[in-house]
């Protein structure tokens, strides 16, 4: 995957020095580190279902999911200390054992991985849109990014998307058929029985419509 570009404004990810000290004594079980993380396969040993969110921003997604399926387990990817070290704070909390979190840029984190059919669902909510021409080319969702979840997929696997930036939808979909990926694509204004995360709640409050996209494994 090429990642010269970053998919990621490196001001956001700045982190305070609150936040750095947290994430230096945190539980390196439950955070790893871009620098540190392996492989996929060493975070769970042996999960019934293994679900990822990537980009999870301030992470209430994940908790509720986590909480909410206790014999599933979780994994997600953000590169946002603060969204990081929140979410670290409520896993501790909780006393959740079934949520781990790996703080760095994706695109890295998912070239040091080596295994191969992992996960049952793949989720991505209202990733960086990029709205302005000169900086598309930053988008997340190319056709090298979505070759490798696909690689990532157990056979019944799938990949949830939403996004609320029209321009981005059709260019996912577009990226979608030139790949020859099956999916469907929903269009909503709201969706009363999903947890709405804090993109979609702007979003529907500046009265964005939701695409949802729902690509199966190609396997
Ligand atoms: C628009 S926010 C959405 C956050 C959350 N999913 C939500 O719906 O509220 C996009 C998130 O993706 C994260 N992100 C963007 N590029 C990333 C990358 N390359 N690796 C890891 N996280 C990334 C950003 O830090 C940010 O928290």
């Amino acid at each position: 995957m090429k990642n010269s570009i970053k998919s990621f404004s490196k001001a956001r990810s700045r982190s305070s020095i609150k936040n750095k000290r947290l994430l230096s004594i945190a539980d390196k079980t439950i955070i790893w580190s871009e620098e540190n993380f392996i492989d996929f396969k060493f975070l769970f040993n042996d999960p019934a279902k293994l679900n990822l969110e990537i980009g999870f921003g301030d992470g209430i997604f994940l908790i509720d999911q986590s909480l909410n399926n206790l014999d599933e387990s979780f994994i997600g990817i953000e590169v946002f200390e603060s969204g990081l070290t929140n979410t670290y704070k409520k896993i501790k909390k909780s006393n959740l054992k079934n949520l781990k979190l790996i703080n760095g840029d994706v695109i890295q984190i998912l070239s040091t991985n080596k295994s191969k059919n992992l996960f049952d669902l793949i989720i991505i909510l209202f990733p960086d849109p990029w709205p302005k021409s000169k900086h598309k080319k930053r988008r997340l969702l190319k056709s090298d990014f979505f070759i490798v979840l696909q690689s990532l997929l157990k056979k019944d696997g799938k990949i949830i998307i939403k996004t609320d930036w029209q321009d981005y939808a059709e260019e996912i979909k577009e990226t979608l058929n030139k790949l020859d990926y099956q999916h469907t694509h929903i269009y909503e204004t709201s969706n009363l029985k999903e947890l709405k995360t804090k993109y979609e709640k702007i979003a529907l409050k500046e009265n964005r419509s939701i695409n949802k996209f729902l690509i199966p494994s190609i396997r």
